[in-house]
């Protein structure tokens, strides 16, 4: 069966809503200072990342170069060029988790969404991440997935906890 979601005029109606409310934002933050990475951090919120297009955009409104644009959304770690997934699980890297496994979990989590780390899901689920320390060695391997910090994951169990946010 194709899968596949065609594009429809509601879909580019709702980027087109997205753009109006970022270049009303510019023109409200445009003379504060710092106001780039303000713009930035909203125009992420409203848009879910920050695609080459709406760089230029912004750009353009705030007539800076785009190079400038670019330099601070690559610089910021919290800022992200690609979809994101409407949850993000986080595994921990740290020596203590990887000691006790983590590296198993990335792998199986990697299996189970059929993605890499760094990367989203298809249907804009999941992005898989990995972290350093998040001080739950004692209960180590720890993972997160958004806010909820889970310990002693036992690699066999990520199926059910994924499918807890399905
Ligand atoms: S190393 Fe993973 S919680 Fe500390």
């Amino acid at each position: 069966m194709n899968t596949q979601v065609k594009q429809c005029s509601c879909v580019k109606e709702s980027d087109r809503e997205k753009y109006d409310r970022i270049e009303k934002v510019i023109e409200e933050y445009r003379d504060r200072e710092g106001s780039l990475i303000q713009i930035l951090h909203i125009a992420q919120g409203i848009y879910g990342y920050l695609p080459m297009e709406l760089q230029q955009f912004i750009a353009q409104k705030l007539d800076v170069p785009l190079s400038k644009v670019y330099g601070v959304v690559t610089f910021y770690s919290f800022f992200s060029t690609k979809p994101r997934g409407e949850n993000t699980i986080r595994v921990c890297l740290g020596t203590a988790c990887y000691v006790r496994g983590g590296k198993k979990i990335v792998d199986k989590l990697r299996e189970l969404l059929g993605i890499d780390v760094g990367d989203t899901t298809q249907d804009r689920k999941f992005t898989l991440e990995v972290m350093r320390c998040i001080g739950a060695c004692g209960l180590a391997p720890a993972m997160t997935i958004n806010d909820k910090v889970y310990k002693q994951v036992n690699p066999d169990k990520l199926q059910d906890i994924v499918e807890k946010y399905y």
